[in-house]
């Protein structure tokens, strides 16, 4: 596994926060619809962990509350400016996933998009979004993660020598041991590119 080191990836984000518009314009358009479906499992009092550069924020329902983080203050920061495409009031916060502000069970659904590639320690990110969650309340992913297919798991291991995300994290694994309940996990690409639905229980 690829070590992620925090400030490091932090500033690598900061980094890439100008040109990800550009560089994610054919994902956002790839997997738009099916990106809805999942944010449309967010109810109550929301936190959207890694809210990038807000192109998910228009994806949310209409009657919900959310807390939209991220590490990267330049991501952020064009962020803002996507605001008031959510249908539902939105606040901007710099948090890490790995070290929230958050008191215990506060949310109601937790929602993230690509993100657990790039948190440095995932189960210690994951741990505090259960943490935060009320009992009962949901976790709606979608991740790129490892494959348990030999050729695919070679090619990503390869891939990881770029500099960025760690493509070989085995998040459906790590949202278990970290004490959530997985409801399903829906293989979108092979069994690379996943929804995962899980819950804190009761
Ligand atoms: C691939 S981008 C995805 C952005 C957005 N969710 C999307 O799908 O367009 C990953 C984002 O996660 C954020 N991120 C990574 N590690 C984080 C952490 N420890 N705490 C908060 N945000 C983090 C990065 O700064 C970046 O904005």
């Amino acid at each position: 596994m690829k070590t992620l080191d925090n400030k490091k990836s932090a500033k690598f984000w900061d980094d890439f926060a100008g040109k990800f518009n550009l560089l994610t314009r054919y994902s956002e358009w790839r997997w738009h619809e099916l990106k809805r479906e999942i944010f449309s499992k967010a109810s109550g009092n929301v936190i959207m962990i890694g809210a990038g550069t807000g192109n998910d924020f228009k994806l949310f329902p209409s009657d919900v509350k959310i807390t939209a983080i991220d590490f990267s203050q330049k991501m952020l920061d064009i962020a803002k400016n996507k605001r008031d495409d959510s249908p539902s009031p939105l606040e901007l916060k710099l948090e890490d996933v790995q070290s929230l502000s958050y008191g215990d069970e506060v949310f109601d659904s937790a929602i993230t998009s690509c993100v657990f590639c790039s948190v440095p320690d995932p189960v210690k990110g994951l741990k505090e979004v259960f943490r935060v969650l009320k009992p009962g309340g949901n976790l709606a992913m979608f991740e790129h993660t490892d494959s348990k297919n030999p050729f695919f798991h070679f090619t990503l291991k390869l891939m990881n020598f770029l500099p960025g995300p760690d493509l070989t994290r085995k998040t459906t694994l790590n949202v278990h041991n970290s004490g959530f309940e997985v409801l399903s996990v829906n293989y979108i690409f092979q069994d690379i590119v996943k929804t995962i639905y899980a819950r804190k229980p009761l």
